[in-house]
């Protein structure tokens, strides 16, 4: 939620940045603007809208001489998206600009006693209080602008990331965390600081990820960061594995269909090293110092958000299945806010794609002031969560750029799959046979799913047909109820129609009652342990005139007699079918969100990173 990219160096300022917030607009796109400082003086401008319209509005306009500048695209929390809103705030006195991701708890008492000391307000944002908080400090002549944004950072309450420049110290540049993002990156002689790598990843691979409750402050080709506390600490700095490839469209017209096309490969990543059936070795590298954690745990809880949370429900099933640990799945956003019962022998695992969720970071920190042991399953390295954790494993996606996820979800039910299979192999609960038996067949998913991008041209078939309905439908049973509410999120948020996800039995608990000719019904009916019961559920549809579209097993009759629409997907256990009956449901929303016109990888009131909570 919101992009923070800021610049100092030789090259010309604004192009680096307006490509930076391109690379960020994921994150936020309701206003985009920045502010640069040359030759003392900061030439700001901001508006509502997205990146390409900001580009158009200062093309050729900001090129003059400014060496330093800091840059916002918005995702809008307080007060609605509009240029006041927008970012860069100044402060009162025009001289101070800050741009911020994240909520400011405290900031309604704050701003009070700041208007009581003669302060205006033209926004209706946290972030314009912050500025003035700042300049508050700093109209004091002992306190220099690295102590006035100390003093506000240790003054308000929440979390934030910020960078800061003041016409003041023309030459200074001021960045503060605490619980939002922020990575520096380390050029020759030039700094950049932005809110996800990916956005400085043309520039530089050398970073430093901050962590919360530190400040760093640019001098003219130095820079020097210190803890809240006022120590000086030592930078760690990393390399970054990703390429430029991997943020790019590649030719595909979204990042959500590329992302789709990726997931064979991205599978395959996320197996990679790890798995070999010929040797029928399994191995989690991140995870086997602690994986005794988990043989002994008494009881996993597993949390997080969105998709992510979904792809937990499938892993319930898995370990619950193989390894027959108790499971308890939790949305973050509910956990940490009930006071859980949590106990000795509780392991807490967090999912998350981006690491970053406000609510599933807030979930693993309330674990850990208990002394829960706490494991991540996470896409991005070097994100909070991969730090806050005690150990982990990555997803190894790659970069997921479109605001819906695709390959995260598949890729974190493969390395849950790689859990709950080696943990049911060492509890002794699976037979050395069926252990190879699951690997080989495992091996042989990223081929499968291949095959099943063939289902594209179906999928947009149907997207055609069903573009206008108002309502959808989508059922599963067992493992596969968590993928029916998948492709359900996968729909309205990215086509804004309103779906619903349900186990198919609970159909005749309520949801039948929606049931007429314009509704249409999405089964997930394989030939697994639930065919029998979803044929009936299907039979109790068609009696009632639903539209029925049917995932089949390759070669199933049955089911397909009873579809109006069919797609079929390759045998396979019923273990690892949620991988693969995702595809078809992700193609059906996409094609039905492009057949409406709808802006696919940016949809309205959506961000990335849901960092604030
Ligand atoms: O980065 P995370 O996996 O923690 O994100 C969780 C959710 O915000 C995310 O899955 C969201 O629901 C997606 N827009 C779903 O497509």
């Amino acid at each position: 939620m919101c992009g923070i990219i800021c610049y100092y160096g030789d090259r010309p300022v604004s192009n680096v940045l307006v490509q930076g917030l391109k690379r960020l607009e994921y994150r936020g796109y309701d206003s985009a603007g920045f502010a640069l400082m040359g030759n003392g003086k900061m030439n700001l401008h901001k508006q509502q809208g997205t990146v390409a319209d900001f580009e158009r509005s200062v093309n050729g306009d900001f090129f003059g001489e400014a060496q330093l500048g800091i840059a916002h695209t918005r995702w809008a929390t307080h007060g609605v998206p509009n240029d006041i809103n927008a970012h860069p705030h100044r402060s009162n006195s025009g001289k101070i600009a800050l741009v911020h991701n994240g909520i400011i708890e405290n900031y309604d008492g704050l701003k009070k006693e700041l208007q009581h000391k003669g302060y205006h307000f033209e926004s209706d944002t946290d972030t314009e209080v912050f500025v003035n908080l700042i300049e508050e400090f700093y109209s004091d002549p002992l306190v220099d602008l690295e102590q006035a944004v100390l003093l506000a950072s240790q003054t308000v309450v929440g979390a934030f990331a910020i960078a800061v420049i003041s016409e003041d110290e023309p030459d200074t540049l001021i960045i503060s965390k605490n619980g939002s993002p922020l990575v520096v990156g380390l050029g020759e002689k030039e700094f950049f600081v932005a809110s996800d790598p990916a956005s400085i990843l043309e520039h530089t691979k050398e970073v430093i990820y901050l962590d919360d409750q530190e400040l760093v402050v640019f001098r003219k080709g130095t820079f020097l960061i210190k803890s809240f506390q006022n120590k000086v600490i030592t930078p760690l700095i990393q390399e970054l594995e990703m390429d430029l490839e991997s943020i790019e469209k590649g030719g595909f017209e979204h990042f959500m269909l590329k992302e789709i096309h990726e997931q064979p490969d991205a599978v395959f990543n996320a197996f990679r090293g790890r798995l070999n059936a010929f040797s029928g070795s399994l191995v989690l590298g991140g995870l086997v110092d602690h994986f005794h954690l988990l043989t002994q745990a008494k009881r996993l809880i597993l949390t997080a958000c969105g998709t992510s949370w979904h792809a937990c429900l499938v892993a319930e099933y898995l370990l619950e299945h193989f390894a027959r640990i108790p499971v308890e799945v939790e949305y973050a956003s509910e956990f940490r806010y009930r006071n859980p019962i949590l106990k000795e022998g509780d392991v807490l695992l967090a999912v998350s794609q981006s690491g970053e969720t406000a609510d599933t970071l807030a979930a693993v920190k309330l674990a850990k002031n208990q002394n829960i042991p706490v494991l991540g399953i996470c896409n991005v390295v070097g994100s909070t969560l991969s730090r806050l954790t005690d150990a982990g494993s990555y997803t190894h996606a790659g970069p997921e750029i479109g605001v819906a996820s695709t390959k995260a979800f598949t890729t974190q039910i493969s390395v849950l799959l790689l859990v709950a299979i080696k943990l049911g192999l060492e509890k002794g609960l699976l037979e050395r046979s069926d252990y190879l038996e699951l690997l080989k067949e495992m091996e042989r998913l990223p081929e499968l799913l291949t095959s099943l991008l063939d289902s594209e041209e179906a999928a947009k078939k149907i997207a055609e047909d069903f573009k206008d309905a108002k309502n959808f439908l989508y059922l599963g049973r067992g493992i596969n109820f968590p993928v029916a509410l998948e492709g359900a999120l996968k729909l309205k948020e990215i086509s804004y129609i309103h779906a619903e996800g349900y186990p198919a039995a609970e159909m005749k608990h309520g949801p039948i009652a929606l049931i007429d000719k314009e509704m249409p019904v999405v089964f997930i009916a394989l030939q697994d342990s639930g065919y029998e019961k979803i044929v009936s559920n299907i039979q109790e549809v068609k009696a009632r005139g639903g539209r029925i579209i049917s995932l089949v097993t390759a070669g199933d009759e049955q089911v397909s007699k009873l579809s109006d629409y069919v797609i079929e997907v390759p045998s396979c256990s019923e273990s690892l079918s949620p991988i693969l009956t995702v595809i078809p449901l992700q193609f059906l929303a996409y094609y039905i969100a492009v057949a409406k016109g709808c802006n696919v990888d940016q949809p309205r009131n959506l961000a990335k990173s849901v960092t604030v909570e």
